[in-house]
């Protein structure tokens, strides 16, 4: 087990709990981590984020070795993110009015003003070799992205800060299924 200091434990835990709570992750779904030179702490693969305990916190080095849990099975896209942008955390969920939107289109743009402000537009990457590269380029310059019919990734100084683009993405999403199904009847 790492040592995992006190705040960033208890952001984890709570950040980890809302997630659960919000339904924007299954019981064991998703991972979150937040940078830590050199190198992050991440979840463990399969842990459950509404239960997060120090035994589940990886501590992983940039040069892949790690201490702790096996790491998230997204630690590579995780390291990605945090070597070509500036972000001190990252959350990855699975919203799943954004997951459903993700099938039909390439960028998401919201259509309510919350999600205007925050986000502008959201763009949509396809599974593939290259998919890792993608998300974190465009987290450049993005706050969130989706992966095609998998969820979202966000970044953010904060996992705080993450949770939030994550929510104003699936709220506007959950906004346009309501406005689509408006539409149609
Ligand atoms: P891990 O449990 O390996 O982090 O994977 C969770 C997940 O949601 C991958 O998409």
């Amino acid at each position: 087990m790492v040592n995992v200091p006190a705040g960033v434990m208890r952001e984890f835990q709570e950040v980890g709990r809302d997630l659960y709570q919000l339904a924007l992750v299954t019981s064991h779904g998703g991972n979150l981590s937040v940078r830590e030179q050199p190198g992050m702490w991440i979840t463990g693969t399969g842990t459950m984020l509404g239960r997060l305990a120090e035994r589940h916190i990886s501590r992983v080095f940039p040069d892949g070795r790690s201490e702790g849990p096996q790491p998230s099975s997204d630690t590579v896209l995780h390291h990605t993110i945090y070597a070509v942008t500036g972000a001190n955390a990252v959350v990855h969920a699975h919203p799943r009015h954004a997951i459903a939107l993700s099938f039909e289109t390439d960028k998401f743009v919201p259509g309510d003003f919350e999600g205007q402000l925050h986000l502008t537009d959201v763009p949509v990457v396809a599974a593939g070799p290259r998919q890792s590269e993608q998300i974190a380029a465009l987290l450049e310059s993005r706050l969130v992205v989706l992966l095609r019919g998998h969820g979202a990734y966000a970044r953010g100084k904060t996992l705080w800060e993450a949770l939030h683009w994550l929510t104003a993405l699936e709220e506007s999403a959950q906004i346009e299924a309501i406005r689509r199904s408006r539409r149609q009847s």
